[in-house]
């Protein structure tokens, strides 16, 4: 049946309005803030308020509006309420978010250089790790993610990194040793190299957001997924997962980003305070995470979660193919130099 006119006109009238309420909503902009005019960030994340990374972004919105003197503000969104961490790259590309901190996993589909973070075991350990990431290594790979492979603008401006510990299996069946993982089913990222480890530890690698998975779980999609404490903790994907293996197969950090057409907006002392402030979060953020990552493991470890102490070398042998792999051309000087970090 076709609909009056007049509905027609009201629903695309709504639309409309609909459509110009998400764009204020979320679109870079100056507003008429308190005490003049001023300028509103729009940030995204995927995890729960309850994780250290948002309490990292709500310090970088502290720090910003503090060093513009109240200038500027940030509006977080959280648990993928803008998107999943592939949209929000896409959208800091279009500009219709300005900032995202998103896992460096799925970066590397948009600057392929960024697939090295997932390898697994390239880091010695946690001190191993923040030497990259603050060092020369972190920063020419924050430099690139400017340029895709061909060199062409990536539309991403990389300000700094965040804590994401390393990435461990938990499930609802006891794993102890890559056989277990034979015939399960593992969530992983939007990933390639973290598919293939998965893949090369036995499972078959199932990717889908984080936001998705807590109802795979529960649904029997897949049988169990991989990632750091806070994350299976905030989650709460450990009311289905009972075990959880400290394998620790790879330490993915996470990068705060910035779209191109937000930054290209900014005047010089503007993008010195966004760089500052993201500095300040990252060295905020770091702090919480290692008391974070005991106290979720001892809530984990209350609720009734197996927690086992891994055999890291059969795990590291399972994946060795892995590296071998990904580790070639210009990634394989990248990571001869992680390599020789000390
Ligand atoms: C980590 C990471 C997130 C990511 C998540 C995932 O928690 O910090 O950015 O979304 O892993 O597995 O999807």
């Amino acid at each position: 049946m076709k609909a009056p006119v007049s509905f027609t006109i009201v629903g695309s009238l709504i639309g409309l309005l609909g459509i110009c309420v998400v764009f204020a909503a979320v679109g870079q902009r100056r507003d008429a803030g308190e005490g003049g005019a001023g300028r509103v960030a729009t940030v995204a994340h995927g995890l729960p308020v309850s994780h250290p990374v948002h309490q990292g972004m709500e310090e970088f919105g502290r720090e910003l509006t503090k060093l513009s003197d109240g200038r500027f503000k940030v509006r977080i969104y959280p648990s993928e309420q803008l998107g999943t961490e592939t949209e929000y790259l896409e959208k800091l590309q279009q500009g219709s978010i300005d900032i995202a901190k998103v896992s460096a996993a799925p970066v590397g589909n948009f600057v392929p250089l960024f697939k090295i973070f997932s390898l697994p075991y390239l880091f010695r350990d946690h001190v191993h790790y923040w030497k990259v990431l603050d060092g020369p290594v972190g920063r020419d790979l924050l430099d690139a993610l400017g340029q895709t492979s061909r060199g062409a603008p990536s539309g991403l401006v990389g300000l700094g990194y965040y804590d994401a510990g390393s990435r461990s299996f938990y499930s609802t069946r006891l794993i102890t040793s890559p056989a277990d993982l034979a015939g399960m089913k593992i969530r992983v990222q939007q990933d390639p190299v973290a598919e293939a480890t998965v893949r090369a530890m036995g499972a078959s690698a199932v990717t889908m957001s984080f936001g998705e998975l807590y109802t795979s779980l529960q649904q029997g999609g897949v049988d169990g997924a991989e990632n750091n404490p806070p994350s299976f903790h905030s989650s709460r994907h450990f009311e289905v997962c009972r075990h959880y293996v400290l394998d620790e197969h790879s330490s993915i950090p996470d990068v705060l980003i910035a779209g191109a057409r937000f930054w290209e907006s900014l005047t010089e002392e503007e993008k010195g305070w966004v760089r500052e402030a993201a500095i300040r979060s990252s060295h905020f953020q770091r702090k919480l995470w290692a008391a974070e990552t005991e106290r979720s493991l001892a809530e984990l470890a209350a609720a009734g979660v197996s927690i086992t102490a891994a055999d890291k070398s059969k795990f590291r042998k399972a994946s060795q193919s892995v590296t071998e792999q990904y580790a070639t051309g210009a990634p394989s000087e990248m990571v001869r130099r992680i390599e020789a970090t000390r």
